[in-house]
């Protein structure tokens, strides 16, 4: 029986400088735990969260973003705090303890779960991100042709402080192949910078639309409410709009009670909603 509690222990394989306070590591599980838990096909899905632990150091949430047929498990993490500093201060080898995956993910048209979606389906996906915001939908981004129809567009807007600042950047060649159209910007003027410069919502005005979308939207609370806008304007249905909440997480089952938005937790219901379900709840954006 799946024990949420239960950490698997996971050992650093391979730590990847993605800017100068973020790091992906890649974690591998040992054979047997993978026997017992991570033997099927699929890891994780896009969008769920997994809890990494550290003895003496305390355990945090953090987004899966590896591609999800991968064998290892690739968690991007920002230097923030107490545990997250100790972990960018291990090595290749060292462990860590690794529960999960818990909560939702975004809602996929293809693959192992198309029975989650309801209501009227649009195949093409607008992402919509800014900083962190990235990581959670690497693994769509990646496992595109398992989790949308085949003939989805897939277009997204990124949204970071500063070029250096862009997550991933070694892997947009590969995505533009695969059919992405990666859409750039950033926050000032800066050197050496041709693309787009404004805040994620200006590509709104400077890019062409993918039509007969969903839109995914994840990144800094800030952003939430300027994007809705810009996604009402341009047409989008409150039920083709999927947000990733973050909320202060403990036991990320539903139990403790930490992460409630309205009646809904943040981890067993989320952290992925579609906008209907929480527009009428007071602070939940
Ligand atoms: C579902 C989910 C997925 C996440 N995925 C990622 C990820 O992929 N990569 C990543 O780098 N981070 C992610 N985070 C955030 C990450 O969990 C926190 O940065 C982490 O808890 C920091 O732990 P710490 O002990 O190092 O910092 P702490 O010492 O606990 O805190 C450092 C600072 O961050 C603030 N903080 C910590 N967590 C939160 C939060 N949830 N909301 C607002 N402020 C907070 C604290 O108040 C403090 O100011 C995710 C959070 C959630 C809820
Ligand atoms: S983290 Fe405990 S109820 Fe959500």
């Amino acid at each position: 029986m799946f024990n949420p509690y239960d950490t698997k222990s996971a050992k650093i394989v391979k730590i990847t400088d993605q800017t100068p306070d973020i790091k992906l590591f890649e974690f591998a599980f040992n054979k047997m735990h993978f026997q017992l838990r991570l033997d099927e096909d699929i890891l994780h899905k896009p969008g769920q969260f997994m809890i990494l632990s550290l003895p003496g150091f305390g355990e945090a949430p953090f987004a899966p973003c590896s591609g999800t047929r991968n064998k290892n498990i690739e968690l991007c993490i920002r230097a923030a705090g107490r545990l997250t500093n100790r972990l960018h201060a291990l090595k290749t080898g060292d462990k860590v303890g690794i529960r999960g995956p818990f909560g939702s993910g975004w809602p996929s048209l293809a693959g192992p779960n198309p029975a989650e979606l309801g209501g009227q389906l649009k195949k093409n996906v607008l992402i919509v991100v800014g900083g962190l915001g990235l990581i959670p939908l690497r693994t769509l981004i990646l496992g595109k042709n398992d989790f949308l129809d085949k003939d989805a567009k897939v277009q997204i807007f990124y949204g970071a402080k500063h070029p250096s600042e862009m997550l991933f950047r070694n892997e947009y060649d590969d995505w533009r192949k695969n059919g992405i159209n990666l859409q750039l910007t950033i926050d000032k003027v800066c050197e050496d910078w041709k693309g787009c410069v404004g805040l994620v919502t200006k590509l709104f005005d400077v890019a062409s639309l993918v039509l007969n979308a969903r839109a995914f939207i994840c990144g800094p609370p800030v952003m939430y409410k300027f994007v809705l806008e810009k996604l009402k304007k341009h047409g989008f249905s409150d039920e083709d709009i999927y947000l990733s909440l973050e909320r202060r997480m403990h036991c990320g089952i539903g139990v403790c009670q930490h992460c409630g938005v309205g009646p809904y937790y943040t981890c067993k219901d989320g952290p992925v909603f579609q906008y209907s379900r929480i527009k009428n709840i007071q602070g939940a954006i």
